[in-house]
């Protein structure tokens, strides 16, 4: 038995000096320390042994055992070592690993999201328009003779006499109300087209929301509650709109809405042209020629509208100074959102 240990040992160094890899050594490990290895085939002999051999085997078996465990330990921190000597230069293992980047919305896309998420919960359902529209809808429909000094509010982009780049999501109320029999209730996010000047509160291109809601007997009331309504969701119970008589053709009576100034509280700043509010949409009660030009009977309902701009709207919300910002797909300003 002895001798038989003496020839394991000398097996076991050479076996010890070919662990190259992991593979090698967990198949090393197996056959001298698994279940059915050499190891466990000894200490199986050691039990088997009479009292007077037992102390001196199980000695030797036990330094065996020792040795191989030894021999692993040894090629196991050899194995490691050269893989790590074999990293690129600069390359740490114990850092984290990097995630895959990943996009998110923009700060837009996620503002008109939540304002249409809100209208939802009231009971309006989203409705879609085209961006390249005809005079017929985004003028002519909504109450703006041609010639008619209010379309000078609204100048845009051409694309011949008839067709335009929408200039409001307005025209969606007709295509819709065309489409569909009252009562009515939709709101339409969308991006609208102006030939402005660029500068920090106007662009040429902006998004708004429209929405309209026709029924029997929908009052200005209905207006001013659901757009207060609206204000608490997306701001706070803070939020305070402030309603003033405006001119629209499209609706009779008509109001614009502000709100008060991010930059200055309502003292009056660059931001506001120290005025202290902030305009953030236009709304009234729809013009009879709107039901008429849309196939409705003016007679048999009524109904609000509202059309916000959503820059301003999140420019109110996140304190963002200027409009400019959102076009420019920065990320220092986009990933702060
Ligand atoms: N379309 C108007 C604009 O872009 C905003 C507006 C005003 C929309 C009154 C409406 C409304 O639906 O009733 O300036």
């Amino acid at each position: 038995m002895q001798a038989e240990l003496a020839e394991l040992r000398a097996a076991l160094a050479q076996d010890a000096a070919l662990l190259g890899d992991e593979v090698a050594l967990e198949a090393f490990r197996v056959r001298y320390l698994g279940r059915k290895g050499i190891l466990a085939g000894l200490f199986l002999r050691l039990a088997a042994a009479t009292p007077a051999e037992r102390p001196e085997l199980g000695k030797a078996i036990h330094g065996f055992q020792a040795e191989v465990e030894a021999r692993l330990d040894a090629a196991k921190t050899a194995v490691m070592a050269r893989a790590e000597s074999t990293l690129p230069p600069g390359f740490d293992p114990s850092l984290p690993g990097r995630g895959p980047w990943l996009g998110r919305r923009h700060v837009l896309a996620a503002a008109l999201a939540e304002i249409v998420d809100i209208f939802r919960g009231m009971g309006f359902s989203v409705a879609d328009g085209p961006e390249v529209e005809l005079d017929a809808y985004n003028f002519e429909a909504l109450n703006f003779p041609a010639d008619h000094p209010s379309r000078d509010a609204q100048d845009t982009f051409y694309v011949d006499d008839q067709v335009l780049l929408r200039t409001h999501t307005s025209p969606v109320q007709v295509r819709y109300m065309e489409a569909h029999p009252p009562p009515v209730r939709i709101v339409v996010p969308g991006r609208v087209y102006r030939n402005e000047a660029l500068d920090a509160s106007h662009a040429a291109e902006f998004h708004q929301v429209e929405g309209l809601y026709v029924d029997a007997g929908v009052t200005m009331g209905d207006l001013v509650t659901t757009l207060q309504q609206f204000a608490y969701e997306y701001f706070g119970r803070q939020a305070r709109l402030r309603f003033r008589p405006h001119f629209f053709p499209f609706t009779e009576p008509s109001a614009e809405a502000d709100m008060v100034c991010f930059g200055c509280g309502g003292q009056g700043c660059r931001i506001c042209g120290n005025t202290g509010w902030i305009e953030v949409l236009g709304a009234g009660m729809v013009h009879p020629h709107v039901f008429t030009a849309a196939g409705y009977d003016a007679e048999q309902v009524t109904g609000f509208a509202f059309g916000m701009g959503v820059e301003r709207i999140a420019m109110l919300r996140h304190g963002i100074e200027d409009i400019r910002l959102f076009l420019e797909n920065d990320l220092r300003f986009l990933s702060q959102f």
